[in-house]
């Protein structure tokens, strides 16, 4: 007899979501997770507390910036015990929530390592010293991710740092040297600047943020630079030599191979995550992997063993928090006889800064790929009422559409509040919209959302405020 109809293997935003829903859907589910809370990397040192000091940290920009502009006379100071004690509550918070969720829905928690011994079979290494072995109609791999390790760099989480350290610095570093353009990098990157930290970006490539509609891409480069953030471009990073007082980095320029060095007092290395998988037994399972470790599945998420099932950042496709919560819902509804489908071409793409960026669908870059006929509609902030008030105006909005259909294929933001303002074409798409249907759609005045309207009225007979 099976303990529970549902095993689910981590409690990050993919595992916890797909544990309610699957008891809400009527199976009786447990939810092992050894991290000691719930709620995963973002939750515990992702999402949440880099939201938490991305907003502190702008705050105190703006005091000491446009603050003077309005007439507000501040004197802003940081005490640095203060903000890590407000990140640390948003958080406590937060994976409380998802225990008093668990409770209300009879998910039961189980606090221990698990490892898969078999169909239906797993054993988890509890961690008040036990072991216990638990029996499962089904089981969800939902491990996540965690930070990729670049050969010469030493994470020790004090000076050498992942996403995980640099949330928790006790102090403003003098110098933060950042790994890697790219999400985490940048997002980071901005909070210890905005707090005072000198912040020189080294960059692989020659552009930021790998994948993005390049015109945003260039343009929030631009923007970063202005806000005071260095970029060192097309350069490898061979290492961190942290014997001195001070790190010193080592990085190639990939145009003429020349060796430079640069000094630090904390190094961030953000340059990409990998599947998280240890101590799973996916090998003695005969659960197949990919070259890059991640968790192969088919189309409904089933591994290659009958009754496991993966989702989220261990399996492929954008290491994205609400990816791996949509494919919670969607396996715990197929497993339960219902229909199950995501949208995978419609995840929209937030980056945190300010402006914030977003995107969903295609690029420019993937429709010319593809050999698509598109027309562009763009609309700058600039030219949006509510976002001068705002002191908001870096940044445009940029829709692109089918050159006949003028169906929406691709919607990129740079902008004030960028991050909610993309969730308007999200439902569109999903309903197959034309630009024209969001150019006819009344929007309310004053609002950052009629840059939105506008762009999309751009893609036709044209914008009014241009
Ligand atoms: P990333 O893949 O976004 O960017 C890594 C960057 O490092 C790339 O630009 C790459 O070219 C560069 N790089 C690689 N090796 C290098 C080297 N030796 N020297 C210099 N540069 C090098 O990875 P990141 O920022 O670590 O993020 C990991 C994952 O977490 C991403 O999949 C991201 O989507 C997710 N994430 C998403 C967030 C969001 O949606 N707001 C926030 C934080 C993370």
């Amino acid at each position: 007899m099976a303990d529970y109809d549902l095993i689910v293997i981590g409690a990050g935003p993919g595992g916890y979501v797909c544990a309610i829903r699957a008891a809400q859907l009527g199976m009786k589910v447990a939810c092992v997770e050894g991290r000691g809370a719930l709620g995963g990397t973002c939750l515990n040192v992702g999402c949440i507390p880099s939201k938490a000091l991305l907003h502190a940290s702008h705050l105190y920009a703006e005091a000491d910036g446009h603050f003077a502009d309005m007439g507000i006379i501040a004197e802003p100071k940081i005490d640095m015990d203060r903000m890590q004690q407000y990140r640390a509550t948003q958080v406590e918070q937060l994976t409380g929530g998802v225990a008093f969720l668990f409770k209300k829905n009879k998910v039961d928690w189980i606090d221990g390592w698990a490892k898969i011994d078999g169909p239906g079979k797993v054993s988890v290494k509890m961690n008040d010293g036990g072991d216990k072995t638990l029996a499962a109609k089904n089981i969800i791999i939902a491990t996540g991710s965690e930070p990729a390790p670049l050969p010469g760099v030493e994470v020790d989480e004090k000076r050498v740092v992942s996403s995980t350290g640099a949330l928790t610095l006790e102090s403003v570093p003098k110098k933060l040297v950042v790994i890697g353009a790219g999400v985490i990098g940048l997002e980071l990157g901005s909070v210890w600047r905005r707090l005072g930290a000198e912040v020189q970006v080294i960059e692989y490539l020659d552009h930021i943020t790998p994948g993005m509609d390049s015109e945003i891409s260039t343009q929030f480069q631009k923007i970063l630079t202005k806000q005071g953030l260095q970029f060192t471009m097309e350069s490898a990073v061979q290492g961190v030599d942290a014997s001195g007082d001070r790190l010193v980095v080592t990085y190639k320029n990939r145009k003429d191979d020349s060796e430079h060095t640069t000094d630090a007092d904390i190094v961030l290395l953000a340059t990409g995550r990998r599947a998280f998988t240890d101590g799973l037994g996916l090998e003695e399972a005969g659960i197949a992997v990919s070259k890059r470790g991640q968790v192969e599945v088919d189309a409904k998420w089933k591994t290659n063993v009958d009754g496991i099932y993966a989702i989220g950042d261990v399996i492929d496709g954008p290491m994205l928090a609400h990816k791996a919560e949509d494919e919670g819902v969607a396996v715990a509804e197929h497993i339960a006889g219902q229909h199950a489908h995501i949208e995978y071409n419609l995840i929209p793409g937030v980056i945190y800064t300010d402006p914030e960026v977003a995107n969903v669908g295609a690029t420019e870059e993937q429709l010319k790929e593809q050999g698509r006929a598109y027309k562009v509609g763009k609309f700058p902030f600039m030219a949006n009422g509510r976002a001068k008030a705002h002191f908001a105006t870096d940044g445009f909005a940029k829709v692109i559409a089918d050159a006949e259909t003028d169906r929406i294929l691709g919607v990129h933001v740079i902008g004030p509040s960028a991050g909610e303002l993309i969730h308007e074409y999200c439902v569109a798409m999903e309903f197959g919209a034309a630009a024209e249907d969001i150019a006819r759609t009344c929007h309310a005045h004053p609002t950052l959302s009629e840059a939105m309207r506008e762009a999309a009225m751009a893609c036709g007979s044209g914008a009014i405020h241009m």
